[in-house]
């Protein structure tokens, strides 16, 4: 079995890939693969191993007749034709579970980042402004008591809102089933999305992109939020219609926003880096030490699986196996 990975991922996942298949082909350099590049480095392979930034579109699944299997290094597949692969019977694998708390972690990192002006703060004391303590100086939001609105209540989402149990807030969430576990810990309430934007002081959106999440924030809903409202985006950029957000931070509709994600990534607006009550990062959510070398273990594991006809851990179009 031959397989090709479009980036060096951790070494874990290349050595499993290494010691249980025939010949593995890792894309040689450290930058995004072109679409003909990926064509050309699947030439005569059995299995591809991809990421979130890889196009795998009907093109790509359909250029070589031996693919068996794509596994993804991320949990998100919205960069993966998944009905082109269902229609060649191929399973299509992801890595969720494994960054659950290192996304919820750094959502946090970001609420915090925004509300209490760290980032702000620390560009002031660079650029040598600090010249002592001031009653008025950089003044933030606090977080006790205050209303926490979680846009999607799946793993992450419900990770991001047990990790708010050291601030008393009140907890409400916009999902499509009952999520039990933080109605029962946390007292946390499901409402319709109209409703968490009213009344949340802080909003996380944790769902995957699909059709029907696409634009979910756009300008009607931003005009819904409170004039001190925080957004957090760790999910996926094209869940919130960025020009839609980015007029709201420059006429302080709402306080700020804490980006790991963008809409056109990674292409970040000009406009988004001008403005000082945004905090941007560059997609790290999942980017611990441990996560990543876990991601790295599932998508080779499920690689593997998936090439010796097994099912593997983590697939998103099971019917192949029917
Ligand atoms: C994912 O796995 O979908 C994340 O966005 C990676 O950080």
């Amino acid at each position: 079995m031959k397989v090709f990975v479009t980036r060096r991922i951790p070494e874990k996942g290349l050595e499993l890939l290494e010691k249980e298949l025939d010949e593995v082909e890792v894309f040689r350099y450290d930058r995004i693969p072109s679409k003909e590049e990926i064509i050309k480095g699947l030439e005569g392979k059995d299995g591809l191993l991809c990421l979130l930034t890889d196009k795998i579109d009907r093109d790509v699944i359909f250029s070589e007749p031996k693919l068996k299997a794509i596994s993804n290094y991320a949990a998100g597949f919205d960069n993966i034709d998944v009905e082109a692969a269902t229609k060649k019977k191929i399973p299509v694998c992801n890595t969720p579970g494994v960054l659950t708390d290192a996304t919820a972690e750094l959502a946090w990192a970001l609420l915090f980042a925004v509300a209490r002006r760290v980032v702000e703060g620390d560009r002031f004391v660079r650029e040598g402004n600090f010249r002592g303590w001031s009653p008025t100086l950089l003044l933030g939001k606090e977080l006790r008591g205050k209303t926490l609105g979680i846009i999607g209540a799946g793993r992450i989402g419900t990770a991001f809102a047990l990790k708010s149990r050291g601030f008393d807030m009140k907890v409400l969430y916009f999902n499509r089933s009952k999520n039990e576990v933080i109605e029962e810990k946390l007292g946390a309430k499901k409402v319709e999305l109209k409703e968490l934007l009213k009344e949340s002081d802080f909003i996380s959106i944790h769902l995957p992109l699909t059709p029907e999440t696409h634009h979910l924030i756009g300008r009607k809903e931003i005009d819904m939020m409170k004039s001190d409202a925080i957004l957090i985006n760790t999910a996926r950029g094209a869940i919130i219609d960025e020009d839609a957000l980015i007029d709201a931070l420059e006429n302080g509709k709402i306080l700020g926003a804490g980006l790991d994600v963008y809409e056109h990534e990674p292409e970040v607006s000009e406009r988004l880096k001008r403005l000082s009550n945004v905090v941007i990062l560059p997609h790290i959510g999942s980017a611990t030490l441990e996560t990543r070398t876990e991601m790295a273990r599932l998508a080779a594991m499920n690689l593997i699986k998936s090439l010796r006809g097994e099912k593997p851990d983590y697939c998103v179009n099971p019917e192949v196996f029917e």
